[in-house]
């Protein structure tokens, strides 16, 4: 076979391989269909650059039966052949194929894309194979697109990427849904004189989790950088089965030294703006499929986010609001509740129609860490709902007085000593601060427009979900 530069795809279709036309080149990829008559087979053939297939025109008198009965739907090909214009629809060029190689064979009867339709639930169990649909393809070139997006939102505005270890002895939430992390030997495990298990034999002489957010540690990246964010992935333990809530999420945590609430909620709300127009403008062809697929307003609502302020309310009033809705909600309302996925999504649905920033919760439902107010009953904390998802963000301005926040840590039952690290920032040379977090799954949620988080993400880890 003609040893031939290969093409990519998405260079043929997206015009930046004009001057080959005519000329003999080269395209690998996967068969996505073969149709034809007993004279002419058409190969839809995709490499993943791109949503759309380049057309491979074959005429079947210069080919071996052999090799063409082995040509099936998800088989790996390379393929010489002439560019020519097409005369098809819905395509600008196409290949008269010269040379076919095949590089694999999927077989007929075991391939399990073999048809086009399957159904989100069924690729789900087929996740190690499921990128191969035109549909996941669009979401993962669309994480990669959004991630790269985080970086470049971040770097043009100063701050630095952060590593927070993911290996930590902290529970940064205090929530306690946490993986523990051991070399311990689980059938025979070391006690203490009290009989308890004793962590000094274990690899880090402590007892060590999985991390549930990078923020602690970001602190102290803010308070000695100025402005940091943290991009990786968090753990939690949380036993829920929600089409929102993965046991292994990917979390983006901008933490500012200097910066209030106010200056806090501004950020969040051009980031989020500035991620989902930097899909709206680079990733049209993955949002036009999408859109036609699952979701007719996709575009639209993405448009609308990115050119309507988000409203600003404090959780008091969020609160006297759904209490005078007409609306029967499943969970009762009063002040002081942690508001359920109803209520969120009852204010930004129903009530305002719009992307809803809540503020100054109840001190109760919140972290530990989030700055006092006045009041003493309320937290400078800022929820970020949006319509379809509920909370997509949550973040505060952090207490910086050393006094007030051992005594908040020492009314829910956090022993100090042991963030003595944490504690060192508010001792020496505290600042005011601020940050916040967005879940980067349920940020791609809401510009794919799928409804079910494990749809996201290639490997979803949830509740007895581990395998591949
Ligand atoms: O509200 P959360 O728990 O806040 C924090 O972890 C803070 N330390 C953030 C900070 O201030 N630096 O989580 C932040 C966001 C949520 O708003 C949600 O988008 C996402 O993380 N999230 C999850 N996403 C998927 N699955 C889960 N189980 C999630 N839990 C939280
Ligand atoms: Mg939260």
């Amino acid at each position: 076979m003609k040893d031939l530069k290969r093409i990519e795809i998405i260079d043929l279709l997206h015009g930046k391989a004009t001057d080959q036309v005519g000329k003999e080149i080269c395209v690998k990829g996967w068969v996505r269909t073969k149709r034809g008559n007993k004279t002419i087979a058409f190969i839809a053939l995709n490499d993943g650059t791109i949503i759309h297939n380049i057309q491979v025109v074959v005429d079947l008198a210069q080919f071996d039966e052999e090799i063409m009965k082995r040509i099936t739907t998800g088989a790996c090909l390379r393929v010489n052949g002439k560019l020519v214009e097409s005369m098809g629809q819905g395509q600008n060029v196409e290949i008269q194929a010269t040379e076919i190689e095949i590089y694999g064979e999927a077989d007929v009867d075991t391939y399990p894309l073999q048809k086009k339709g399957h159904t989100l639930e069924f690729l789900r169990e087929i996740a190690h194979l499921r990128p191969r649909t035109n549909t996941f393809g669009a979401i993962f070139r669309m994480r990669h697109a959004m991630a790269f997006a985080v970086h470049k939102f971040y770097n043009d505005r100063g701050f630095f990427y952060w590593h927070s270890p993911i290996i930590t002895s902290s529970d940064a939430e205090g929530a306690g849904e946490m993986f523990q992390v051991t070399t311990l030997d689980i059938n025979n495990v070391p006690k203490n004189e009290n009989g308890l298990i004793d962590y000094s034999q274990d690899f880090y002489g402590r007892h060590t989790s999985l991390t549930v957010s990078g923020q602690l540690e970001g602190e102290l990246g803010a308070l000695s950088l100025g402005k940091i964010y943290t991009f990786g992935p968090t753990f939690r333990a949380e036993n829920s089965n929600t089409p929102r809530h993965l046991s292994e999420f990917w979390m983006i945590e901008p933490e500012m030294a200097f910066y209030d609430l106010e200056d806090n909620m501004n950020l969040a709300e051009s980031f989020i703006k500035y991620l989902v127009n930097y899909a709206l403008l680079n990733c049209k062809d993955d949002l036009e499929f999408l859109q036609n697929m699952y979701d007719k307003e996709l575009i639209e609502r993405l448009q609308f986010v990115v050119d309507n302020d988000f409203v600003r309310l404090k959780y008091t009033e969020a609160i006297t609001i759904l209490e005078n809705s007409t609306q029967k909600f499943e969970f009762p309302v009063g002040w002081g509740i942690d508001l359920q996925s109803e209520h969120e999504r009852y204010l930004v649905e129903k009530h305002f129609k719009k992307p809803v920033i809540l503020i100054d919760y109840p001190k109760e439902i919140k972290a530990f860490y989030m700055k006092q107010n006045e009041d003493g009953k309320t937290v400078r904390a800022m929820d970020i709902l949006f319509p379809k998802i509920g909370e997509i963000i949550g973040g505060s301005q952090r207490e910086e007085s050393l006094d007030k926040l051992i005594e908040r840590m020492e009314q829910v039952g956090i022993n100090p000593e042991e963030m003595k690290w944490y504690l060192d920032t508010r001792r020496f040379g505290s600042a005011p601060h601020s940050g916040f977090g967005l879940g980067f799954e349920r940020l791609l949620l809401f510009v794919t427009g799928m409804v079910n988080i494990r749809d996201v993400i290639p490997f979803p880890r949830t509740p007895k979900n581990a395998e591949f």
